[in-house]
């Protein structure tokens, strides 16, 4: 009963050739530079033992927003606590959208960003679903190539590192009434990071929450707000718990529909090399390393199926072999391979439990092109530094 639907992705975002050079842009965010920088030996030790998200660069990226002065006060200055009212809208009603993308370092030195404009216009999609001001879009890729530039030294280049960056607004407005906030800041912070999961490109294990939804029809889904992922901690802590890595969350409706990870997209590859992905009904996030993906399926003269994928279906095909392998995507991890999806009454093991060929090869395929190892005909790289 699955229906099969030539759904192409909604969100492209300028490329980089569409962009202003990264120093013009970099300039609306004036640098204030740290009085206090990490000392030359905390900066050692932090590079020397990259973990996911723990550690802090010098700076950061600051814009405000109100309705008589729109986006104003731009500037990136040191990295510090923010003074916030506790009446601040965010802290109640949740008022907050993200991103996450990063910054790589070549082997020749440089640094660029991969797909800038794509996440500059699901930033842009995310405020307006949350009703908050849309941040234009050159601002956003000026605010990251401000940030990079000034933050330069914590650019690692071991492979499988980078700088992880992660915008956000929220809504600052001291208001308790429900509305939409009137006072928004946007802000952007920055992490070294290793590989997500500590094993590196190796299967993970999934479990299939059925008591639990992220997201539903109408809702939040594809936008990047923390609600979303308040709704999928729980789950996620059940699955640790289990002994599993990862949740994936069906469709709210029915229950019976593949959806997303909490933090990824998920692909299935069938024996015949058929690529399919759930098609995006307003209740998962497009990720960019999944419309990324479905290009370069496409480039390969691969069929691509944007579609829906139901449960039930898939574990029948999984057991039968139809299905050789199946596979989660989202900035942080790349492309990590599903090796174990299991849920109450299943359990099943996909392509013995290995990375399979074509998850291999678009691993591979786009951790080349972001590490500028291979040439990049979609204009997708964006130079910073
Ligand atoms: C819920 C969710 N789905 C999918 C993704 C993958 O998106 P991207 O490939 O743009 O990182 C992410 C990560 O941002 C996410 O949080």
């Amino acid at each position: 009963m699955s229906t099969s639907s030539d759904q192409v992705a909604t969100l492209s975002g300028l490329s980089a050739a569409e962009l202003r050079g990264a120093g013009e842009l970099a300039a609306r965010f004036p640098l204030t530079p740290n009085a206090e920088p990490a000392t030359a030996a905390s900066h050692a030790e932090i590079m020397g033992d990259l973990t996911f998200g723990v550690a802090h660069t010098d700076h950061m990226v600051r814009a405000a927003w109100t309705p008589q002065e729109g986006w104003h006060g731009h500037r990136t200055e040191a990295y510090g606590p923010l003074t916030l009212s506790p009446a601040a809208a965010v802290l109640h009603y949740g008022q907050e959208i993200f991103e996450g993308l990063k910054a790589y370092r070549h082997a020749d030195g440089s640094v660029w960003t991969f797909r800038p404009g794509f996440n500059a216009a699901r930033f842009a999609a995310s405020a307006r679903r949350l009703a908050m001001p849309p941040l234009p879009e050159e601002d956003f890729v000026g605010s990251l190539a401000a940030l990079v530039a000034a933050d330069e030294r914590w650019v690692p280049d071991a492979e499988g590192s980078s700088l992880y960056l992660r915008p956000l607004m929220i809504a600052t407005e001291p208001f308790l009434g429900v509305r939409a906030a009137h006072q928004m800041e946007y802000l952007v912070i920055a992490s070294p990071v290793g590989p997500y999961f500590a094993h590196g490109f190796e299967p993970v294990s999934i479990w299939v929450a059925q008591d639990y939804h992220r997201v539903g029809p109408g809702g939040l889904g594809a936008a990047k707000t923390g609600g979303n992922y308040a709704a999928s901690l729980l789950p996620q802590q059940d699955a640790y718990d289990k002994g599993f890595e990862q949740v994936c969350f069906l469709d709210a409706a029915t229950s019976t529909q593949l959806e997303e990870l909490g933090g990824m997209n998920v692909f299935v590859v069938d024996a015949d090399g058929t690529v399919r992905t759930p098609a995006l009904t307003g209740t998962i996030l497009e990720g960019g390393t999944r419309s990324s993906i479905l290009q370069l399926l496409r480039d390969a003269g691969r069929t691509v199926r944007e579609e829906t994928i139901v449960l039930s279906e898939l574990l029948d095909q999984i057991r039968s072999g139809e299905v050789a392998e199946t596979f989660a995507c989202g900035t942080a991890a790349v492309i990590t391979p599903i090796g174990r999806l299991a849920g109450e009454g299943f359990d099943v093991t996909v392509a013995d439990g290995r990375p399979g060929p074509v998850t291999t090869e678009l691993y591979t395929a786009l951790t080349d092109i972001q590490l500028g190892r291979r040439a990049d005909p979609h204009d997708w790289m964006y130079r910073i530094v």
